[in-house]
This record gives structure tokens, C-alpha cells and sequence, in this order.
């Protein structure tokens, strides 16, 4: 299924929190991210992935693939906030299809660029789509110097 940012496989989970209390003043693009998160789903098959997990109990699953240095397609899974969808739909539009050597260079600060900002509270989602993301390069990293064979469906 298309969305204005990308190809979704899945609905997203549902957020677990309530923010629509503190939802006010938030950038368009930020509810364009939110509403219809892009990249969301598992594959069938990647070359790397990682769960991350942040203090408050809010998770993001990420899944890479890679070829010729590049990150071919990402997909995640967010179960959380409403913040941690639109931090996981964000952090994938910026990186799928780009070099890995741009790839390692994502900051969170680029995901609340990307999202119209985000309030400092809500900073830690973003750090936490990062930082999974990074996870998932790892576990890529680890499977090419670690093992000859790809990973296929683990
Ligand atoms: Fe903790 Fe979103 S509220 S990651």
C-alpha cells in the first residue's frame, strides 16, 4: 500500500498512550508521519534487525536490507506512542535507498527535522528509532564479517 512517504506493508501498532493532550502545536508533517506511517511491516527477509526498547516500555523493531552498501529497504515495527510511530516512519524515509556511509550519519535531531520538530520530552523517541536503527546495522555488520550466509528469514 502507497502512502505519501512510501510503501506500508502493515498497519502499524496501535499507540498504547494517550498524547492527544499534548499533541497541540505539532508540525503537519509530523501528523503525516502519524497517521500513515511509511515502511511499516516484516519482511520475509533481512539482513539485519534489531528490537529496541526505551525506558518507557515503548519498542520499535527495525529490519534492513542491504545491497552494494546501500540500505535497499528498511521496514519497522513500532508499538508505543503516537511519537514512536511517526519517529520509526521518519528514521525510514530518511534512510531507505541511501548509502550505508549516510546511513551511519542520522542523527535524531534529523528525524525531528523531518517531523516538523518534536517536543523535548519526546526527544527519546527519536534517539530510540535511532539508536535501534544503528542496532540493525550492527546485527548487518555482524552477519557479513561474522558468517559468509546471509541471513534469510531469522
Ligand atoms: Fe518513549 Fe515514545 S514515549 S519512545
Amino acid at each position: 500500500m502507497d502512502t505519501p512517504h512510501g510503501t506500508r506493508e502493515a498497519h502499524p501498532s496501535e499507540p498504547d498512550h494517550d498524547h492527544a493532550h499534548d499533541l497541540e502545536g505539532l508540525d503537519p508533517r509530523f501528523f503525516a508521519h502519524a497517521q500513515m506511517p511509511c515502511n511499516v511491516g516484516r519482511p520475509t527477509r533481512w539482513d539485519g534487525r534489531a528490537l529496541g526498547v526505551g525506558v518507557c516500555g515503548d519498542s520499535i523493531e527495525i529490519f534492513i536490507e542491504v545491497a552494494d552498501s546501500r540500505l535497499n529497504r528498511i521496514r519497522h515495527l513500532p508499538k508505543g506512542c503516537v511519537y514512536t510511530v511517526a519517529c520509526g516512519s521518519a528514521v525510514s524515509k530518511l534512510v531507505q535507498g541511501k548509502p550505508l556511509e549516510a546511513v551511519l550519519q542520522i542523527q535524531p535531531e534529523d528525524v525531528a527535522r523531518e517531523l516538523g520538530g518534536l517536543p523535548a520530552d519526546h526527544m527519546h523517541c527519536a534517539n530510540l528509532a535511532v539508536n535501534t536503527l544503528g542496532e540493525a546495522l550492527d546485527d548487518y555488520y555482524r552477519q557479513v564479517w561474522g558468517r559468509p550466509a546471509k541471513a534469510e528469514g531469522r
